[in-house]
């Protein structure tokens, strides 16, 4: 039997192979954020398709952290039974839920939560949003933890059997870590451990919502590919060994950030068209020159991420390593459980192509998924279009 089929155990929980669905962004919320239909059986048929450990999509934890139009959010207690479920789809289907949270800070706009973006500081013109957020107060900083905390014991409630927590991606927490996104001089910002501290409040709130033996699964940037440097490897390590000292039981080492440089957190090709489709007209000869400049730039390499995963593990301890990134051939898979760089293998887009890919490859079908990075997926999320696969084009907008 393939190394890819046995089971794990993370913490106290096992799940029943090493694939585990990473994180994605559905656009099947209610435009409140509630739990819908149409995003429960897509996680049915995940499920069905024997993904042991299933991340949904990014939720939020408060009323300003709100990302995406139509993204699921746990900020309030009559979410509670939407979440529940969607869990209970995923463990009636065989599967594990793995609910994940996040909080936008500045990587939002305006329209989506009637206030000015927050961040760490007050720094850079964001180039997607147009806009500068404005500094977070010390009220700020601890109302978001506590709603971290919150959110976490929402999803406990309703029956999620892991928690992620994004550090990377440019959320939040990872707007934190940044030395160029978090220029504070109080102690939450100046050095490696100040700019660590909300990661590690917010952990340590957390947790406590968690009961014994849930595992917490954290992403953390390797390198965040802003205007001037943020975090880099080094530094992510050090971020990384905190973490498994804490007691997070498994990382995803990512990169990029969503607003300066989302290419690199999937690679492949820009969806040039499909966003100029969302570009105000006053903004199109910049935005098109500056989405031009960046085909070529980004092409797909698989596991583009296990350099960084492979620097960092090291230093992990217990701490499991799901490595994410362009994971598609099963032969290079298995080689990474084998050798030891992975214990699990996390994947996003070849699973917006396949739902049923994991149990394909158990019953010998198929060695490599479909998914060719066209990325026209993402193109129809930034155009708040129902997430699947969209080689073909998107369709046109009514
Ligand atoms: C359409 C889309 C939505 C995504 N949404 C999320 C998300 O909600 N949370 C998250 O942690 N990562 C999100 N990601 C990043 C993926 O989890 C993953 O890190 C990235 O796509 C690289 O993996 P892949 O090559 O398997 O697609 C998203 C990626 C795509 C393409």
């Amino acid at each position: 039997m393939s190394v890819l089929f046995t089971p794990l155990r993370i913490g106290g929980l096992e799940i029943k192979n090493r694939f585990v669905h990473a994180g994605t962004y559905e656009v099947m919320a209610d435009e409140n954020g509630f739990v819908t239909d149409q995003l429960v059986n897509r996680y049915k048929n995940l499920a069905r398709g024997e993904v042991a450990l299933i991340i949904p999509g990014y939720m939020n934890v408060h009323p300003l952290g709100k990302a995406t139009p139509h993204q699921v959010c746990a900020d309030s207690d009559d979410k509670i039974p939407g979440l529940k479920r969607l869990a209970d789809t995923i463990h009636e289907n065989g599967g594990k839920a793995c609910f994940q949270l996040a909080h936008a800070g500045r990587q939002t706009k305006k329209e989506y939560t009637g206030h000015t973006p927050m961040a760490p500081s007050s720094v850079g013109w964001d180039p997607m949003y147009m806009v500068r957020p404005r500094a977070m107060t010390e009220e700020d900083i601890h109302e978001v933890i506590e709603a971290y905390a919150s959110a976490a014991a929402r999803m406990v409630e309703a029956g999620t059997d892991a928690i992620h927590l994004s550090a990377g991606a440019g959320y939040l927490p990872s707007q934190f870590l940044s030395p160029y996104l978090n220029q504070r001089k109080d102690k939450w910002g100046g050095s490696d451990k100040n700019r660590f501290r909300f990661v590690r409040e917010t952990v340590l709130a957390v947790k406590k919502k968690m009961p014994d033996g849930m595992p917490l699964v954290m992403k953390l940037n390797a390198v965040d590919y802003t205007p001037k440097e943020g975090v880099m490897p080094e530094m992510a390590r050090t971020y990384a060994k905190w973490l498994s000292e804490m007691g997070v039981e498994a990382l995803e080492i990512t990169t990029g950030t969503t607003i300066y440089s989302n290419m690199h957190m999937w690679r492949g090709e820009v969806p040039l068209a499909e966003i100029m489709r969302t570009v105000p007209l006053w903004q199109k000869p910049v935005a098109w020159l500056m989405l031009r400049g960046m085909v070529g730039k980004f092409d797909f390499e698989e596991m583009w991420n296990l350099k960084h995963a492979k620097f960092i593990k090291p230093v992990l301890g217990k701490t499991k390593m799901f490595v994410v990134g362009g994971n598609r051939r099963v032969e290079q898979m298995e080689k990474l459980i084998e050798n030891g760089d992975a214990d699990a293998i996390s994947m996003c887009r070849p699973f917006i192509r396949e739902p049923f890919l994991v149990k394909r490859i158990k019953e010998g079908k198929t060695k490599k998924a479909a998914c060719i990075s066209c990325n026209k997926c993402v193109g129809a999320v930034v155009n708040d279009m129902p997430l699947r696969c969209y080689t073909d084009g998107l369709p046109e907008k009514k």
